[in-house]
């Protein structure tokens, strides 16, 4: 058999220039550096590091299996290391996703965001890499769902024979700590009931049907459940493979034409619209938004990043961003109502204790 190759795209926020709105290059600089060497020495095949708005994300290839430790060990360290340059710059919420303070094994768990897969490389391996800034893993459900899903988004479902079947949805229930599979289409308005909800179930992976091959898989860590308080959002990333039996890469761009509402935003509390952007323009400023998404393609080459492609560097998306820009007013003008500000119970790791509580004993009983 094959050998197989993993995709690691592992993610912490571990300090903003200027605020949270961005990333100061010597962060990049010395991600790079150490990365590198780990390249040079064989532990991974291939790397590329980039960033969302103030995320940093580390893209990389080798053949030591998804939950590696020695990979994750590897970030880790190396967040630890950005985190001290973030330091000395008085970066802004330096080390603010390390949530502990020492590695013990597997960084799910201790803050950073983790998407893995592990496959057989085939004779072309289209794969993209999206990344989002202030929002949290939810906000991927409603794109997997249409590539994977809808016969109006990917015309692929219906014209060939290798996806007529679909896909199985794994589905990870984040409050419960528990997942479910979903075998689409019979079985798609149960889907639909469950990841409608967003901050409760997320989609995790999604496997081709005829050889239960992966297809995509999301990072499903919630720092807020894991911390216990507000930490900032999850700002959660999606690897996608493509073609040849799986959606194209158009088919897997087409659902960010529409740029759905999504928790996040100012003070991970409010409703606003995904914009698809550029690498470049991927600096969330108004309101600390609108939220961004970027995706990275890349084709792989014995596990080389051959790439990456900024594959929302394209006129095409241009009207999805004005529309997101309308969206943006639209909500903004809500101010602190809802929709626009979230739900009471997603205020509950925030605001909301400290305020019923001063005002429990003015409540007066009718
Ligand atoms: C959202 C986010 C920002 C901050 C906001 C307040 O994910 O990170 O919107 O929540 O800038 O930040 P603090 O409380 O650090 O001043
Ligand atoms: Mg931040
Ligand atoms: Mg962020």
């Amino acid at each position: 058999m094959a050998e197989k190759i993993t995709v690691s795209v592992i993610k912490a926020d571990v300090g903003g220039y200027v605020g949270h709105s961005s990333m100061h290059p010597d962060l990049i600089a010395t991600a790079e550096a150490s990365l590198g060497k780990a390249k040079k020495a064989g532990t991974l095949i291939d790397v590329h590091v980039t960033r969302v708005g103030d995320d940093i994300e580390f893209i990389m290839t080798h053949r030591h299996g998804t939950d590696a430790t020695v990979v994750h060990e590897l970030a880790w360290n190396i967040f630890v290391e950005c985190t001290e340059v973030a330091k000395k710059l008085k970066l802004y919420g330096a080390g603010q996703d390390l949530l502990s303070d020492a590695f013990s094994g597997n960084v799910k768990g201790m803050g950073p965001g983790v998407a893995e897969m592990e496959f057989v490389e085939r004779k072309a391996e289209p794969i993209l890499i999206f990344m989002a800034d202030k929002t949290s893993p939810g906000a991927w459900n409603y794109p997997v769902f249409k590539m994977f899903a809808d016969p109006f988004n990917t015309a692929g479902l219906v014209i060939d024979p290798s996806m007529h079947d679909g896909f199985n949805f794994v589905v990870m229930d984040v409050m419960k700590n528990r997942r479910i599979t979903f075998s689409c289409p019979e079985e798609m308005y149960d889907l639909l009931v469950l990841i409608g909800a967003p901050e409760y179930y997320i989609i995790q992976s999604v496997h081709r049907k005829s050889d239960n091959d992966i297809c995509a898989v999301s990072s499903t860590q919630r720092l807020a459940l894991i911390a216990g308080r507000y930490v900032g959002k999850d700002d959660p990333v999606l690897i996608v493979r493509a073609q040849s039996g799986l959606p194209a890469v158009g088919e897997v761009l087409e659902p960010f034409a529409f740029p759905h509402a999504v928790a996040g935003w100012m003070r991970g509390s409010h409703q606003g619209p995904l914009m698809p952007t550029s690498f470049d323009s991927a600096n969330p400023s108004r309101f600390d938004g609108p939220p961004r998404v970027i995706c990275a393609g890349f084709q792989l080459a014995d596990g080389k990043l051959v790439g990456p492609r900024d594959m929302f560097d394209d006129p095409s998306f241009d009207h999805t961003r004005m529309m997101a820009n309308y969206i943006a007013d639209y909500l903004r003008r809500h101010g602190p109502f809802e929709p626009h500000r979230l739900p009471l119970e997603e205020m509950e790791y925030t605001t909301m204790p400290g305020v019923m509580e001063k005002l429990e004993d003015r409540f007066e009983k009718v």
